[in-house]
């Protein structure tokens, strides 16, 4: 598919058929992943691919589990309509073919070796180059579900959870859990969500 069109494509996908999603077909988007551009070329990324359904089902239980910890303010019962639909948001991947997790452990900057600058100081200071370099990868894979005719979903909102997922995952530093992306054989097509426009969002600076 050409590269304008697939972008046009994309959008989050959160129901998918209980067709599975082939083996090279998961090796190939996560090769892609892996040709974003990252912090020094660090590539300090690695990606669970999980289909195992019990799996799937523990991480969402302690999903649900977390959300429905978080502490309710007033109006009470509109707020648990809220959380409601912030747990469906949160644990539709568990009907998922697939659920990819990408992990990170610290980059390596140049600068650290050099200077006294710490690592933290760094990263705050180049305003998160991690989570960039994440947000670059992600993308590919994005595009390439796109491509390959599957629908996916970028999924922060599980990491109420972190420390129990990456308990079940198995995740040990200097790893970290940073973010997910839901897969599968799309089921039905959502209405697309509005963009601003270009004029909104343009600013020539000349
Ligand atoms: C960093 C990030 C985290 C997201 N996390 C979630 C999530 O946890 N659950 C979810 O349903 N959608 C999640 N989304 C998807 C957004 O809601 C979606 O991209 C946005 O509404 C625009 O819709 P579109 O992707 O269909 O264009 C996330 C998107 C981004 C960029």
């Amino acid at each position: 598919m050409e590269l304008a069109q697939t972008i046009e494509n994309r959008m989050s996908i959160r129901s998918y058929t209980s067709e599975k999603v082939s083996r090279e077909i998961l090796r190939e988007i996560v090769r892609r992943a892996g040709l974003a551009p990252s912090i020094n070329n660090s590539q300090p990324w690695k990606f669970l691919v999980i289909t195992r359904k019990d799996l799937l089902r523990k991480m969402a239980e302690s999903v649900s589990e977390s959300i429905n910890e978080l502490p309710v303010k007033d109006a009470e019962d509109l707020n648990k309509s809220v959380l409601s639909r912030v747990e469906w948001y949160s644990t539709f991947f568990e009907e998922a073919p697939v659920l990819i997790a990408m992990l990170m452990k610290p980059y390596e900057s140049v600068l650290e070796q050099g200077t006294g600058i710490t690592h933290d100081e760094i990263t705050r200071m180049r305003n998160h180059p991690d989570m960039q370099t994440a947000g670059a990868a992600i993308q590919n894979i994005l595009l390439s579900a796109v491509d390959f005719g599957l629908g996916a979903c970028w999924m922060s909102a599980p990491l109420v959870a972190q420390a129990k997922l990456e308990d079940l995952l198995g995740v040990t530093a200097p790893w970290k859990l940073i973010t997910f992306v839901a897969m599968g054989h799309p089921f039905g097509k959502p209405a697309r969500k509005s963009r601003k426009s270009v004029d909104e969002i343009i600013e020539f600076v000349e």
